[in-house]
């Protein structure tokens, strides 16, 4: 299945272990288009780990590296773009996803999320005595704020990638057919 023609990019967010980066790579290959990892694109510029950069050069540098790389995919064309899960804390970050191309929030129930997270140590902000209580603080906050940026919500809990993908997909065909019934 293929994404409108109106369609020029696809943004991804979601927290930690919503599946972003191996929904968005499936996507993608579906659709054609290239994938984009902003936590990547990140590591690559610093030839370091994200553990190493939150450690070394601290969270603010990854943050700005984050909104920078928004900044340049301006003029993106054809690409799916996971993010990383803090990308919605600058506002201007939340509307500046938009501009790139429609923007679907990946959900995961907090007992998913810490079953999938739980089993790697590469980031950083779960790194704490009691992890499961900080992604149930941060769900607090940053759910709000992926609400606010996303225009489409696509729920992955009991879902493979595959399906997550199959469903983003008609999501995103339904969303771009109202929005230009609206417009009419
Ligand atoms: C972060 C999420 C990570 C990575 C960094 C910070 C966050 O990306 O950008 O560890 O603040 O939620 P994933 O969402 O791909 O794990």
């Amino acid at each position: 299945m293929h994404l409108p023609a109106s369609v020029r990019n696809l943004v991804l967010v979601g927290f930690m272990g919503s599946g972003k980066s191996s929904v968005g790579r499936e996507i993608a290959r579906r659709c054609d288009f290239r994938f984009l990892d902003t936590d990547s694109v990140i590591r690559q510029k610093y030839g370091k780990s994200i553990p190493e950069i939150f450690a070394i050069h601290g969270e603010p540098a990854f943050r700005e590296e984050e909104h920078q790389l928004l900044l340049r995919l301006r003029g993106a064309r054809h690409l799916v773009i996971a993010t990383g899960g803090g990308i919605v804390l600058q506002p201007q970050n939340r509307l500046r996803l938009r501009s790139i191309g429609p923007v679907v929030w990946l959900t995961a129930d907090e007992e998913v999320i810490w079953e999938r997270v739980s089993r790697n140590r590469n980031r950083p902000l779960l790194q704490t005595v009691d992890p499961r209580s900080t992604i149930r603080s941060l769900m607090q906050i940053r759910y709000p704020l992926y609400r606010e940026a996303a225009d489409v919500v696509v729920e992955t809990s009991t879902l493979t990638h595959q399906e997550v993908a199959h469903r983003v997909l008609l999501a995103v065909r339904v969303w771009v057919t109202e929005r230009h019934e609206g417009e009419d």
